[in-house]
């Protein structure tokens, strides 16, 4: 299980270990909400989840295509599904791509860049993370 908490991240390493290190406590269905500007960590975050989840690919930001699926090797999920609404208007284009074929699924973990585009198509309970920045290396990492 997740917990609430926040974290003063003190450079993108410091962001990679703490997503990272919080894979740990994932159990499946899990749908992280990122919220943050350009450039605050989001990406950095996820890399650290499937870093921590097990992937070895390279995981960048899905701006084209919107969604990537990592398939992981991992005792209780099957796949990291990454998504990036940044180019999106709305969220009826992850339905047409078949994102809810993933988002929230049991065997699935779920980070979701720019999650205000998607709020209409998100479950109730999810994982908000908030990412602001304080300065050029330090970002607060706040989960809810
Ligand atoms: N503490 C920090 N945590 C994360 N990234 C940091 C930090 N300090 C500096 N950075 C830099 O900020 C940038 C974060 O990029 P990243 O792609 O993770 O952001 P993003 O929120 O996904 O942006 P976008 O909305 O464009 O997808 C990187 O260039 C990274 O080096
Ligand atoms: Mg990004």
């Amino acid at each position: 299980m997740i917990k609430a908490q926040s974290y003063n991240s003190k450079g993108p390493e410091a962001t990679f270990a703490f997503g990272k290190q919080l894979a740990a406590d994932i159990s499946g269905g899990e749908i992280f909400a990122l919220y943050g500007d350009l450039g605050a960590g989001k990406t950095a975050f996820v890399q650290g989840l499937a870093a921590g989840l097990g992937v070895t690919q390279t995981v960048n930001s899905p701006t084209f295509p919107i969604m990537n699926i990592y398939k992981l090797k991992h005792k209780k999920i099957k796949s990291l599904c990454h998504i990036d609404t940044y180019r999106l208007t709305d969220g009826n284009e992850l339905t047409a791509i078949g994102a809810l074929d993933y988002i929230g699924a049991v065997d699935t973990v779920t980070a979701i860049e720019w999650a205000e585009k998607a709020t209409a198509l998100l479950p109730k309970i999810v994982i908000n993370v908030k990412f602001e920045t304080i300065s050029e290396i330090e970002r607060k990492i706040i989960i809810n």
